[in-house]
């Protein structure tokens, strides 16, 4: 077993609609930060899936006249070609109707109940009746009705299963202080603490009995778990937990990273590590809580008429620029905007003009001058210094953002070593170089910084846009992919030759 494990998990999505480009957001990053750990020598496990039960879904089902499992089936096979569109290299799947799941979710609440920290009381909620379903006052709409129908609520009781938080609020409060990074950023962390930790915590409701579709209650079958014990144990069930073969719950847990949206939060700051606690298991590294993807200044919703498969956008620019946009456009934890146009802009300014420039000009001089060949000669110049020694620590400064969570910052060091060799280029002149014979091998040194810059650029790259880095090493015809070449500079192979030049972003006309 290697001895640097990370495991990290994304939410498990609401399959109730098609995904759209803020599910996909999250995803891509999450898978971003796995990739770049497996590259880094970590024992990787990345954990992904769907969050299927509830009342929402079941309603949706019989609108359509199918069961609820016929429902999210199609949802969760029209997932997973989408995270296959995006290169999504999830270790897992995992449904929360997988009957492994359910199982465990019943265990957990049944050892729950048996140590006292469920009990049976009443539920006392606002309940509109020809919906079927329970709101909060803040949900209300501004009538303070029924925020699907309009029609009015009443209040109604029902027998319900409760967690207690309260007992737990103490433990809680100390984890947090002797954990000062558990919640991230810190923002976020100052807002679960002052807003709705310190005011005390409230037992929370965790059974139904107005609706069917979920696990029911394995000593109460009137009962089904209500949506957090069931979603929140996703993250153990799926290593195992609680089942015949644990052996990768022993391995990974506890994970390392939760990248949870802003909405959601709370849940896993408050909800998860209190079930945990009761559980007798350590509790997560971090939670990091992102913003959102936001149209016009909206929501990204089909109602509001802004939703487009995110598969058109990947089969228009290529599954590189989708991902590039997620990952560079907005700084990881704010909210950011998303329009076709802005993933545009950025696909010709960066993709096209940077960097996909630089391989095909690089390619291009290489054939010119050299008919493909390259051999580092080793004359080398001051003015190549800044060159060599920014490629020599980029993978010190990447890392030091991935470590941070700066997704961004991340991707655009790699982009600034890629803006640095197209200066090299411009200050090199190897067009004047290759008009005399005795410039010869100064000519073949400076090619050799550009393209081994470019090696070193794109064996990072791989974990953000790997389609692309693919296709550099092959037009690069480089062996030279791991991490541990970058540590020095001059590994690209010499002499070789390259091969064949190909464009990798062709600019986007509107
Ligand atoms: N099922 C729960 C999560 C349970 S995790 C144990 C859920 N599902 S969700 O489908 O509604 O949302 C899942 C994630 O997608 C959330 O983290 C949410 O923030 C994220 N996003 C949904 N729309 C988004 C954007 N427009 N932009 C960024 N992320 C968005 O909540």
């Amino acid at each position: 077993m290697k001895e640097k494990k990370f495991y990290l998990t994304t939410p498990i999505y609401y399959p109730s609609d098609n995904f759209h480009i803020g599910h996909c957001y999250t995803t891509i990053i999450a898978d971003a930060i796995a990739r770049f750990k497996r590259l880094d020598g970590y024992d990787t496990f990345f954990l992904t899936g769907t969050d299927e039960h509830g009342q929402k879904i079941e309603k949706k089902a019989l609108e359509n006249g199918i069961t609820p499992k016929e429902y999210v089936d199609k949802i969760v096979d029209n997932a997973k070609d989408l995270w296959k569109h995006l290169n999504i290299s999830y270790d897992k799947f995992i449904r929360t109707t997988d009957k492994y799941h359910e199982e465990v979710v019943q265990k957990i609440f049944k050892k729950l109940y048996d140590q006292g920290d469920i009990y049976k009381g009443e539920y006392k909620g606002l309940y509109c009746t020809p919906c079927e379903s329970f709101w909060t006052q803040t949900q209300l709409d501004e009538n303070g009705c029924c925020p699907d129908c309009h029609r009015e609520v009443h209040e109604v009781k029902e027998e319900a299963y409760f967690f207690k938080l309260s007992k737990y609020q103490k433990p809680l409060e100390k984890f947090l202080e002797d954990n000062p990074d558990f919640i991230e950023p810190i923002s976020r962390k100052n807002e679960m603490i002052n807003n709705f930790i310190k005011p005390g915590l409230e037992d929370l409701c965790v059974s139904r009995t107005s609706f069917k579709w979920g696990v029911p209650v394995s000593f109460d079958e009137k009962h089904v778990v209500y949506v957090w014990i069931d979603a929140l144990s996703n993250y153990i069930s799926a290593l195992g937990y609680l089942t015949d073969d644990d052996s990768l719950f022993k391995k990974y847990w506890p994970a390392d990273l939760h990248i949870v949206g802003k909405e959601i939060i709370r849940f896993h700051t408050i909800i998860w590590p209190i079930i945990l606690m009761a559980l007798g298991l350590p509790l997560p590294k971090k939670i990091f809580g992102h913003g959102w993807l936001i149209v016009d200044g909206g929501k990204i919703s089909k109602s509001l008429g802004n939703y487009k498969d995110p598969r058109e956008y990947i089969n228009a620019y290529g599954v590189d620029a989708v991902r590039y946009y997620a990952l560079r456009e907005v700084p990881f934890g704010s909210d950011g905007n998303f329009s076709e146009e802005a993933l545009i802009i950025r696909t010709n300014s960066d993709l096209a003009n940077i960097l996909g420039n630089l391989v095909n000009r690089t390619i291009g001089m290489i054939n010119k001058y050299f008919e493909g060949n390259v051999c580092n000669k080793k004359i080398n110049e001051e003015l190549d210094e800044n060159l060599i020694n920014y490629a020599l620590n980029l993978k010190e400064i990447v890392t030091n953002y991935m470590d941070k969570l700066d997704i961004s910052n991340a991707i655009d060091c790699i982009f600034e070593l890629f803006r640095k060799c197209n200066k090299y280029i411009d200050d090199t002149t190897p067009w004047i170089l290759a008009k005399s014979e005795e410039n010869n091998d100064r000519l073949q040194t400076v090619l050799y910084n550009i393209i081994e810059s470019i090696r070193i650029g794109t064996v990072l790259l791989q974990a953000f846009l790997p389609t692309t880095a693919e296709k550099i090493f092959s037009q690069l015809n480089t062996k030279q992919t791991t991490f541990d070449t970058i540590t020095s500079f001059g590994n690209y192979e010499s002499p070789n030759k390259v091969g064949k030049p190909e464009v990798l972003f062709a600019r986007i006309e509107k």
